[in-house]
């Protein structure tokens, strides 16, 4: 028999190394909270402080930004009744089973990864003789830890930037390899990939990314928020000249944020020419009125880290509750078992 659950299990992690943005919001949290919602399925979200180690060697700024997102998350209203919610490092069976899984992930398919590809490419352009300079084991092996966190949990569904849609597709991978070898144990995952809100554009008009500094954090005071706004880049059309809502990250930010019908007002707007600065004060209302309503209960959650600590090992408690058992299976099915008669 599998206890391989029957419900379907949304998952998904954001890597602690800045403070939550935008980008965050419309990609994973707003849509997480939505979802957090449903009855019919079971919602795992973490904080994946173990990739952050990856990114960043600040050590007050992984801390730091793992109280910020918990906060960011708390504050919008997520319900750690229904939904588990929790720190990667809290869950041990977590690299354990990244230990197990590495020993059957073929390096071939390490090598194809995009970030680690990416990093080997910019070494090449740089010049460098050395094509692995500055690249960790930690790096390399990123796409284990994910597939363990996802497999961890019998995740069904994987909601994920379009950045992130190859690792879950190497999650799959693995746990197809793992089954095939030792039995019918994980969860094969699917990446959910959504069209309209899958990554929305920074400051500069590149992807909005912490390691661009082209974000709006989420919980920005009102003042910084809109000043914030004024900065993000456009071309120099000037007022009434009729302008293309195509490749615009103020419309593109705009719509992240509004009904279908007030999107298209908008559209009417730029054909009718509207001024650059009268956009940025829409699109700040725009967002302001969002956020607003949670801005003081932040404020609250990050002058109370106790409380936001006390949450998170809750939630590593319920996650253990799934977690412990399943790496008892896979521990016994790759016979690192006790030793009887
Ligand atoms: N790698 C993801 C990112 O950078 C974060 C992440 C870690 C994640 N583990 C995950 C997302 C598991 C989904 C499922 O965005």
């Amino acid at each position: 028999m599998s206890d391989k659950q029957t419900a379907p299990v949304w998952l998904t992690g954001i890597t602690t190394t800045g403070t939550p943005h935008i980008g965050n919001y419309v990609g994973a949290i707003r849509p997480g909270l939505a979802s957090s919602q449903r009855t019919d399925r079971k919602n795992y979200y973490f904080l994946a402080d173990l990739h952050a180690l990856v990114k960043s060697e600040d050590p007050e700024r992984i801390n730091r930004s793992t109280l910020e997102i918990a906060a960011a998350w708390l504050a919008l209203g997520l319900d750690t009744d229904t939904t588990v919610f929790y720190r990667q490092s809290d869950v041990p069976e977590i690299p354990a089973l990244t230990w197990i899984l590495s020993s059957l992930t073929a390096k071939g398919l390490m090598n194809r990864a995009h970030a680690y590809k990416a990093a080997v490419a910019a070494n090449e352009e740089n010049g460098q003789s050395d094509p692995d300079r500055g690249i960790t084991m930690a790096l390399f092996g990123y796409p284990v830890l994910m597939a363990a966190d996802i497999l961890m949990f019998h995740a069904t569904h994987v909601p994920v930037g379009r950045d992130q849609k190859q690792h879950v597709e190497m999650a799959r991978d693995i746990a197809q390899r793992f089954n095939h070898h030792y039995g019918d144990i994980l969860t094969l995952p699917e990446a959910v990939i959504s069209e309209s809100t899958a990554t929305l554009k920074g400051l500069d008009g590149r992807k909005m990314s912490k390691s661009y500094g082209n974000t709006i954090p989420m919980f920005e005071p009102q003042k910084r928020l809109r000043k914030l706004i004024m900065k993000i880049k456009t071309n120099s059309l000037e007022p009434g000249e009729p302008k293309d809502t195509e490749d615009s990250t103020l419309f593109e930010m705009y719509r992240a944020f509004a009904t279908e019908a007030e999107t298209a007002e908008i559209a009417q707007r730029y054909a009718d020419g509207i001024a650059w600065g009268e956009m940025k004060q829409v699109l700040f209302e725009k967002i302001d009125a969002e956020l607003a309503p949670a801005r003081e209960e932040y404020e609250r959650l990050i002058a109370d880290p106790g409380h936001v600590e006390q949450v998170l090992l809750q939630g590593a408690e319920k996650a253990r509750a799934v977690s412990a058992p399943l790496l008892d299976k896979v521990r016994h099915a790759v016979g690192l078992r006790a030793l009887k008669a």
